[in-house]
């Protein structure tokens, strides 16, 4: 499917311009009268190889869309859909206006930070030093965010500005004044997996926080379901029948350059059920290539169990320690072609390592075994684990977890303390909290539990995706909101016994 981008680049700018004004050819290019203001000498010019006109005497400027949106009075996609019409383009026109408008006011934003992005050498640099060559630059379609009034210019002139605004990245301030939630940042198109731009990931660059920023949700932005690179990606996974997962966006555009094409990466936030779910349905085998630190082993035990429940039979490559996709393959890209292909089938890693002796093993291999949906291979699993461990089968199977179907996450409301204290507790683990002196509702100590076991399938996105600004010392400060108050001494629990009391019910409940 050709992006718009394609389609318009396609349309002859003289053949649409000379339908409404007399052209004459000088050398390369097409010169006229400007029909947008009085002009007796011709300052008109079309430049049939750039695909654009440009006034020297107003000013005026674009291609041929803005040429009919100026022309006619319409708005820019009511020209795209005149010239769809006119030449009988392949554009897809049913679907929601309102989307349409945004998905335009996208794909204009991130052309022009693409452009600004050429102008700025000091940010081609950064890419540069970093080991992106120029065509994994334009491949990506990676661009810059420094010219607010540049941005808010174009968006008015296309009138798009208020379609732009319903993406969350341009916040209006007062009338007339916006903020462009990418500022000063190198920007990354986020596409869906048809090729259309729906939201951008940014990274700042003078070091200051946060070192990413991703669009908010929108109407065509959901990033449970979205993953960067998939639409680049689809065919080199159908190809290699196995998809890599990473976690960034420069571990992905690292390992593309140097030929490893077959990658994608969640948004910045956990893996997801439904990310499987879109996975399985151009492949059946996942390789997860994480960061060989401790964030990395928690990530292999958070994504396992969707894939596995999606029907994918998952390897992981262990990076070494200190290194991401993107450092190792730019080190020793032939070394980790060989960990990538020398990696075995988690269940069979886990099932040698259990061999061992590893009680490690034994447990994630039980955990991840409850997903796997497939009965037959369950069993086998079952069968094997039972000769290793002289476990009966039966015993076994009632260690494996109930998978319960979804529960609905809005049942069950945290408190902001309760949620903090948990996101922590996910992020920092759970060495030196005194997790058992807190006063939680039942629901938030379920949810502690399963942290403690590591279930993390169990837990909400929005507690494993929390961003909070501080999150270290917003934890701390949960935790000593929640800790129950030390008793000195017995004659202490009448005074204690009023003060729980007197809190909001939610906050009585205690193991
Ligand atoms: P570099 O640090 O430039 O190499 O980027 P990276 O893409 O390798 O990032 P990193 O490995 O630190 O993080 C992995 C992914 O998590 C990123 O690509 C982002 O999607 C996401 N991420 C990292 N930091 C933040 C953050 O501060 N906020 C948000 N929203 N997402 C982040
Ligand atoms: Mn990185």
């Amino acid at each position: 499917m050709p992006t718009l981008r394609d389609i318009i680049g396609k349309i002859d700018i003289v053949d649409v311009i000379s339908s409404y004004i007399e052209l004459k050819r000088v050398g390369n290019n097409y010169v006229a009268r400007c029909p947008f203001h009085p002009d007796d000498t011709p300052s008109f010019y079309v430049s049939p190889s750039k695909g654009i006109f440009k006034c020297f005497g107003c000013g005026v400027g674009g291609d041929a869309v803005k040429f009919i949106s100026l022309y006619e009075g319409l708005d820019y996609w009511e020209a795209i859909e005149s010239l769809a019409k006119r030449y009988n383009l392949p554009i897809k026109l049913e679907r929601k206006e309102k989307d349409s408008e945004l998905l335009l006011a996208l794909e204009r934003v991130a052309d022009f930070y693409h452009q600004e992005l050429k102008k700025s050498q000091h940010f081609i640099n950064y890419l540069r030093d970093r080991g992106l060559s120029s065509k994994t630059i334009s491949k990506f379609f990676l661009g810059f965010a420094g010219n607010t009034d540049g941005l808010l210019k174009m968006l008015r002139e296309e009138g798009l500005i208020q379609a732009y605004e319903r993406s969350g990245n341009l916040t209006k301030v007062e009338d007339g004044i916006y903020r462009d939630l990418f500022r000063n940042r190198i920007v990354i198109p986020i596409k869906d997996v048809s090729g259309r731009v729906v939201a951008f990931g940014g990274r700042s660059l003078d070091g200051s926080n946060p070192k990413y920023v991703n669009s908010p949700e929108s109407q065509v932005f959901k990033k449970r379901s979205t993953l960067f690179g998939l639409h680049e990606a689809k065919e080199y996974i159908k190809e290699a029948d196995e998809v890599v997962l990473v976690e960034g966006y420069f571990d992905l555009m690292s390992l593309w350059q140097e030929g490893i094409r077959n990658c994608v990466a969640p948004l910045g936030t956990a893996f997801t059920e439904e990310h499987a779910i879109t996975l399985s349905r151009f492949t059946k085998r996942v390789l997860l290539l994480y960061d060989g630190d401790n964030a990395g082993r928690k990530a292999v035990r958070s994504s396992v169990p969707y894939l596995l429940k999606a029907g994918l039979s998952v390897r992981v490559v262990y990076l070494p320690e200190g290194e991401d996709p993107d450092s190792f393959v730019r080190k020793d890209p032939k070394a980790l072609r060989d960990l990538m292909d020398k990696a075995q089938d988690i269940q069979e890693e886990l099932l040698q390592k259990v061999k061992e002796g590893n009680k490690e093993a034994f447990e994630n291999l039980l955990y991840f075994c409850s997903f796997i949906t497939d009965g037959v291979k369950r069993f086998e699993i079952l069968k094997e684990l039972s000769k290793e461990t002289g476990l009966s089968i039966s015993s076994l199977q009632d260690k494996l977890l109930k998978v319960e179907p979804k529960t609905k996450e809005e049942h069950y409301q945290l408190n902001y303390h309760e949620a903090v204290l948990l996101a922590g507790l996910y992020k920092f683990g759970f060495e030196g909290v005194d997790v058992d002196n807190l006063k939680l509702s039942l629901h938030a100590l379920k949810l502690l539990e399963a942290l403690r076991r590591e279930e993390y399938h169990l837990i909400p996105n929005y507690i494993k995706n929390m961003k909070l600004m501080d999150l270290k010392s917003s934890f701390e400060e949960s935790l000593k909101v929640l800790s129950l108050p030390q008793l000195e001494d017995s004659r202490d629990f009448q005074s204690l016994r009023q003060k729980i009391k007197e809190q909001p019910r939610k906050l009585r409940i205690r193991r």
